[in-house]
């Protein structure tokens, strides 16, 4: 229901009766949103929407090119993963919290959409293999992703080049969105799976390499949104001990979804620097509730919402349907799922 203030109410009064509203009324929660200016809206919820997470049918502009509803938030509304509006996110969890779920989500909502999906799953691929068909490159191990990571700066660098061409040409634009339809690149998405296994070394050797890998996803991470390049990575913990660089990524990387940790420092990780209050929220979430998550972004807003379950196989077969749609980038061919496993082992560092 929609009420407006009265004069000198303000929506942290609304806010703050909401408990004893929802004992007044046997409900099972009351939110406050406001609508604009004066307007409140009070959204009842019968029971705990989050237990069983059904998405809403009726996506009120949920979808659209680059927007995904991914998951439903408390108040029963979804929780859209907009990447014009965020371009980067970081989403953090302990192992079995839902964050190869949620990533799953993300491919299965572009799939049928006009992007090219890219995949760095270290762990071999076995969370990101499955939806081959559908990713215009993948690397399923560091060595791999040393060579798909300046593959794509290379890419985001030609893209600009196009954007400072078109500005000579007197069109006024500094992103690939100003540019005309016919002209305007690809978007990218970038999915890095276990972040820690493309940055975690063993002897000295590998720490330059690590720190290139660091630099590489930095770039893109400063410089891919005007380039229609975007990054979503998820990982256990995001700190120092991955390397020089790790903290100026992560800075870059706005949109943060926390699943479940097993420290607050990991809930601080993902969400001290932007939404202090909710790390309190991350550190409650049971261990029977994977996917729950509280989502924040550079605003200081945040939000607790669940992704809904779906199998890996699902998934798959739709990325599978949509094959047909999965743009060839000739910067990327080489890392084209089929061809790669047709070379098989490439040298590392070749
Ligand atoms: N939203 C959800 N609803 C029900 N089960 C879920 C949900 N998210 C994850 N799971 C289950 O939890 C387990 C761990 O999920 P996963 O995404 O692989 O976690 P992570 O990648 O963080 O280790 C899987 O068995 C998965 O089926
Ligand atoms: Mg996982």
């Amino acid at each position: 229901m929609r009420l407006r203030l009265a004069p000198g109410q303000e929506v942290a009064d609304l806010a703050a009766a909401t408990e004893r509203l929802r004992h007044a009324w046997s409900v099972h929660a009351v939110h406050v949103a406001e609508v604009k200016p004066g307007v409140v809206e009070l959204r009842l919820v019968g029971f705990d929407v989050l237990n069983d997470v059904r998405m809403p049918r009726t996506s009120d502009g949920g979808d659209g090119l680059l927007r995904v509803p991914v998951a439903l938030r408390e108040d029963a509304t979804p929780f859209v993963r907009d990447y014009r509006t965020v371009p980067h996110q970081l989403t953090l969890g302990a192992t079995l919290s839902g964050k190869s779920m949620y990533l799953r989500h993300l491919v299965a909502g572009l799939a049928p959409q006009r992007v090219a999906l890219v995949g760095i799953d270290c762990k071999r691929g076995v969370e990101l293999a499955p939806f081959a068909p559908r990713l215009s490159a993948l690397a399923t191990d560091p060595a791999e992703a040393g060579q798909l990571l300046p593959a794509l700066v290379a890419l985001m660098e030609e893209r600009y080049d196009l954007i400072r061409a078109r500005q000579r040409d007197d069109g006024a634009t500094s992103d690939v969105w100003g540019l005309p339809e016919e002209e305007r690149p690809m978007p990218v998405v970038v999915f890095v799976d276990e972040v820690a296994e493309l940055f975690l070394t063993a002897t000295r050797k590998d720490e330059e390499r690590r720190d290139e890998l660091v630099t590489h996803l930095v770039r893109l991470a400063q410089l891919g949104r005007a380039a229609g390049i975007y990054l979503e990575v998820c990982g256990q913990r995001f700190g120092a001990e991955l390397g020089k660089g790790a903290t100026m990524l992560r800075a870059q990387l706005t949109g943060r979804v926390c699943h479940r940790v097993n420290d607050e420092a990991s809930a601080k990780m993902a969400l001290g620097d932007i939404a202090p209050e909710a790390v309190t929220a991350a550190c409650a979430i049971p261990a029977e509730r994977p996917g729950l998550a509280v989502a924040a972004d550079s605003s200081g807003r945040w939000t607790r919402a669940r992704t809904p379950y779906l199998s890996l196989t699902d998934a798959a077969t739709h990325c599978a349907i949509h094959t047909h749609r999965t743009p060839v980038l000739p910067a990327l061919a080489r890392f084209r799922p089929g061809a790669s496993t047709a070379v098989e082992t490439v040298p590392a560092g070749s």
